[in-house]
């Protein structure tokens, strides 16, 4: 397949890139830290983007499926964390983190839906955090971000549905990488949120991988707008 990986340059972005590689796929790989970015993306083709940026996205995908060919899958794992209480919470703080998470997520769906033919699979990243209204670390804007992502995907599963593309996000519990090492680096927080899932532990990048690269798949054909709670059980969904 080929396929568009934005967040590529880090956690579970980059762990998918190495997961579909390994399985043959040919990638675009998108983030906007340009440096990472080249070190992750190795011999696939690396275009530095914020998915932020409107013309910057329509510009990048438009040079993606001229690279590619067309465009068969789409993983958007570029997102940002926000951890400020809820009475400091602004409006410019919803602003910053909606601009990537849904703004930015949607833009990528736009554009990337633009160059699929029928059988395409598109695969958003969610969160529990959208699920259960945060409650792990991340605060108001955040999972209020991730909520927008759940609808979007589902939105988007009935949109594009008629051309045959099937939209589909993965929820991940806490995972250890980048994104969370700030939060995590507090021994109770980490603690109170291992316990809180089942196998009593925090997920790995890979296994997110493995979650999105199903639903990128042939595998997942039955499953549209649907989401996969990757959490080790902590929300049973
Ligand atoms: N780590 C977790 O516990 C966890 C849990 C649930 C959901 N998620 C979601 O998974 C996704 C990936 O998170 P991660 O843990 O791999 O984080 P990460 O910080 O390791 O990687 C995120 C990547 O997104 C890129 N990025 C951020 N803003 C961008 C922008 N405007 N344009 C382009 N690229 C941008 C960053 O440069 C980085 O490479 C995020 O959407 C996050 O919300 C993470």
């Amino acid at each position: 397949m080929r396929i568009v990986v934005t967040g590529a340059a880090s956690g579970i972005g980059a762990a998918t890139v190495r997961l579909l590689a390994a399985q043959g796929h040919q990638l675009v790989c998108m983030d906007r830290d340009a440096a990472a970015l080249e070190r992750v993306a190795g011999a696939q083709a690396a275009i530095p983007l914020d998915v932020s940026d409107e013309g910057a996205v329509i510009a990048a995908f438009r040079e993606a499926g001229e690279r590619l060919g067309g465009l068969d899958g789409l993983a958007t794992c570029a997102g940002i964390y926000e951890t400020t209480p809820f009475f400091e919470t602004t409006a410019e703080t919803f602003r910053k983190v909606h601009e990537v998470n849904v703004i930015g997520t949607f833009l990528c769906l736009r554009e990337a839906a633009r160059l699929m033919a029928p059988g395409s699979r598109i695969c958003t990243v969610g969160s529990v955090a959208g699920l259960r209204g945060g409650g792990l670390a991340g605060t108001v804007s955040y999972a209020s971000s991730k909520g927008a992502v759940l609808a979007m995907t589902k939105n988007a599963a009935r949109a594009l549905g008629e051309r045959g593309i099937a939209v589909n996000t993965v929820a991940p519990g806490m995972i250890e990488t980048p994104f969370v090492t700030q939060p995590l680096s507090d021994p109770d927080i980490r603690r109170r949120i291992e316990g809180m899932a089942i196998q009593n532990r925090l997920g790995t990048a890979e296994e997110i991988a493995q979650a999105i690269a199903w639903l990128l798949s042939p595998q997942s054909s039955f499953c549209t707008g649907m989401t996969l709670v990757a959490d080790g059980g902590m929300v049973m969904h």
